[in-house]
C-alpha cells in the first residue's frame, strides 16, 4: 500500500506552510512531517552519524513513504534554509523516482516561484520523480475557498494517479 508523507519546511511556530500541510493530513489522511514542531540540528557528519532521534525520526518517515507533498516557504527570494538543511541528511536512495509534489507558501507579493524552482533543483539532485505541475500558495489568503479549491484540485490529481486510496493513506494517521 501506498504512503504519502508531507513534509512541511518551515521552522516558524505560527508557520502557514505548518497550516496547509496539517489541513492536507487531515484531509488525505497522510502522515506529516513538521519541521516547525521537529527541527534537525544543522547537518555535518558527526550529527549524521551520532543517532539524533530527530534525525532518526525524520531519516525514518522519509524512507517508509513512496510519496511526498513538500512544502517550502519562501524566504528572501529562495527556498526554506530549514528544509535544505533537512534534505541535506538524506541521499538519492531516499527520494529516487517517487512522485514528488511541490508547493511554497509565500507573502502574497507575486513570490513562490524562486522558492519552488530552488527546491525542484534539489529534489532533482535526490532524483524524485517531481510532478510538473505545482503550486504558490499565498499565505494571507491560504485558506480562502478559492485557494482551497486550487489546493484539493491538484492533489486529488496527485493522489489519484498515484493510486492511493483513503483507506491506505498512512498507517500511522489510521493508527495500525
Ligand atoms: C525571513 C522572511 C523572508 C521572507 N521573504 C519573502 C520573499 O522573498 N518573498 C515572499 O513572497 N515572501 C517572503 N516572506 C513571507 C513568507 O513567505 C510568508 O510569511 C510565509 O507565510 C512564510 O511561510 P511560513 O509561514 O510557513 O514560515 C518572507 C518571510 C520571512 C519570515
Amino acid at each position: 500500500m501506498k504512503n504519502m508523507l508531507i513534509i512541511s519546511g518551515s521552522p516558524r511556530k505560527s508557520s502557514i506552510s505548518s497550516k496547509v500541510g496539517q489541513w492536507l493530513s487531515n484531509k488525505y489522511h497522510l502522515n506529516h512531517f513538521d519541521l516547525s514542531e521537529y527541527l534537525l540540528p544543522l547537518f555535518d557528519d558527526s550529527v549524521h552519524t551520532a543517532d539524533n532521534p530527530i534525525v532518526n525520526q525524520f531519516k525514518e518517515k522519509v524512507s517508509k513513504a513512496d510519496a511526498y507533498i513538500v512544502i517550502t516557504p519562501e524566504y528572501h527570494g529562495g527556498m526554506s534554509g530549514s528544509l535544505k538543511n533537512s534534505l541535506d541528511f538524506l541521499n538519492k536512495s531516499f527520494f529516487k523516482d517517487k512522485p514528488t509534489f511541490l508547493i511554497s507558501v509565500a507573502g502574497g507579493g507575486k513570490g513562490g516561484i524562486n522558492a519552488l524552482n530552488q527546491l525542484r533543483m534539489i529534489m532533482r539532485a535526490l532524483q524524485a520523480d517531481i510532478e510538473s505541475r505545482q503550486l504558490v500558495i499565498d499565505a494571507p489568503i491560504w485558506n480562502e475557498e478559492a485557494c482551497i479549491n486550487e489546493l484539493s484540485s491538484l492533489i486529488d490529481t496527485f493522489v489519484k494517479k498515484n493510486s492511493l486510496d483513503k483507506s491506505g493513506y498512512s498507517e500511522d494517521v489510521m493508527g495500525l
